[in-house]
C-alpha cells in the first residue's frame, strides 16, 4: 500500500515532537494506519537552530507555504502557530492544493475555523485539530465521534496547562508568579506570547472551538467572556486553600435557550472536587449529553509528548481514510451563534 506522505511546517516543541514520535513509532503507526506514514519535507524559521532530532532524510523548505506546493506531499502538519503569515498561508494553500491539514493552531481556528472547514470540504480533504484543544486529551474525537448521537448540554473545564501549572506551583511552593511562568515557558507549555495563556485567550479559543462542535454553531471566539489569571495573587490562592478551595481558570459553555453562553474566568472550586484536584499542566474537560449524562476527560494539556500524541492520532485517522467533518458536521450546517447574556463584563 502507498504511504501517506507528510510535511511538517514548524519545528518548535511540537514539530520536533511529531518527528520524534514518527521516528520512534514508525512500525506501530504503519500497523495501526494500515500503511506507512512518511515524513517527506519540513520547514521552520531557522534551519541552523540546534534540534535534537535527525532531519537529514527530509527535504527542507525555507518557506512553509512551499510545502503546500509540493507534489510529493499528501498532508501538511501546521505547528507554527499564530494567525497571520506563514501559519495561515501554509494551511490555506495546503487546503487549496488538495492536501489534508492537521494543525494545533487554536488561534487560527478560533478566528477563521469555519472558513477553513468550508475550504477543506470544497477540496475534499481533511482538516483535523485534536492537538488544538486540551493537548493530549482526545476531546475533539470524543465530541465529533463517540458522543455524536447526543444533544450536548454543557461543556466545561480547565483548558490551559500553563495557567494550571502556575496556579498549582504557586500554591505548593510559594514561588513568585513571574518565576513560575518562566518555568512554564522553559518546559514548553506556554504559547510563544505567554500573555495568551495568562490572559485566558488561549483557553477561550479552545472553549470556542469545543462549543462549535458541541452545539453546532459557528466558532464565536468574540462571544466568550474572558478574564485571565494575571490579577490572581498568592494571597488569593492561600486564602482560598484555607477555606478548602482552589483557584482554577475555568471555562463553561452551554445553551441558554437559543443563545450560546461562553465564559472563561478564574473560579473557586472545592479542593476535593475532580477539577479542584488537578495538578500541574493537567487539563480536564467535562461534557454533558442528554443520553449519556456526564463524562470527564483528563490528561496533560501541553508539552511535546502530549501534543505530538494528538497530532499522530489525527494523522493516523487520515491515513486510514477517515473523513470526519472538522467541526463534527458539514460546515454549511453550522448556525451563527446567538450570544447569551452572562452578566459578566
Ligand atoms: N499554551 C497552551 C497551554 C499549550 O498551556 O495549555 C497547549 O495548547
Amino acid at each position: 500500500t502507498s504511504p501517506l506522505r507528510i510535511a511538517i511546517a514548524g519545528l518548535g516543541t511540537v514539530g520536533t515532537g511529531v518527528v520524534r514520535m514518527i521516528q520512534t513509532h514508525g512500525e506501530l503507526i504503519a500497523q495501526r494506519a494500515g500503511r506507512p506514514v512518511e515524513i517527506v519535507a519540513v520547514s521552520a524559521r531557522s534551519k541552523d537552530k540546534a534540534r535534537d532530532v535527525d532531519l537529514s532524510a527530509y527535504a527542507w523548505e525555507d518557506d512553509a507555504a512551499a510545502l503546500a506546493q509540493r507534489a510529493d506531499v499528501d498532508l501538511v502538519v501546521e505547528v507554527i502557530g499564530g494567525t497571520s503569515g506563514p501559519a495561515r498561508d501554509a494551511v490555506e494553500q495546503s487546503l487549496a492544493n488538495g492536501k489534508h491539514v492537521v494543525t494545533a493552531n487554536k488561534a487560527l481556528l478560533a478566528e477563521g475555523g469555519h472558513a477553513l472547514a468550508k475550504a477543506a470540504e470544497a477540496a475534499g480533504v481533511a482538516l483535523r485539530f485534536e492537538a488544538a484543544v486540551a493537548g493530549g486529551i482526545p476531546i475533539v474525537k470524543a465530541l465529533t465521534e463517540g458522543l455524536a448521537g447526543n444533544q450536548i448540554t454543557r461543556v466545561m473545564g480547565v483548558m490551559n496547562g500553563t495557567c494550571n501549572y502556575i496556579l498549582t506551583t504557586m500554591e505548593h511552593t510559594g514561588a513568585a508568579y513571574a518565576d513560575v511562568l518562566a518555568d512554564a515557558q522553559k518546559l514548553g507549555y506556554a504559547e510563544a506570547d505567554p500573555s495568551f495563556d495568562v490572559g485566558g485567550i488561549d483557553a477561550a479559543q479552545k472553549l470556542a472551538i469545543l462549543s462549535s462542535i458541541a452545539f453546532g454553531t459557528e466558532v464565536d471566539f468574540d462571544g466568550v467572556k474572558v478574564e485571565g489569571i494575571e490579577r490572581v495573587s498568592l494571597m488569593d490562592i492561600e486564602q482560598a486553600a484555607e477555606m478548602g478551595y482552589r483557584v482554577k481558570l475555568l471555562g463553561v459553555a452551554r445553551m441558554n435557550g437559543a443563545a450560546l453562553e461562553q465564559r472563561m474566568q478564574p473560579c473557586l472550586v472545592p479542593a476535593t472536587s475532580p477539577i479542584g484536584q488537578l495538578e500541574s499542566v493537567t487539563n480536564m474537560v467535562v461534557v454533558e449529553g442528554d443520553f449519556i449524562g456526564q463524562t470527564v476527560y483528563q490528561g496533560p494539556g501541553a508539552g511535546e509528548g502530549p501534543t505530538a500524541s494528538a497530532i499522530l492520532g489525527d494523522i493516523i485517522d487520515v491515513a486510514r481514510g477517515l473523513m470526519i467533518p472538522a467541526f463534527g458536521q458539514p460546515a454549511t450546517n453550522l448556525v451563527k451563534a446567538e450570544r447569551a447574556e452572562t452578566g459578566l463584563g
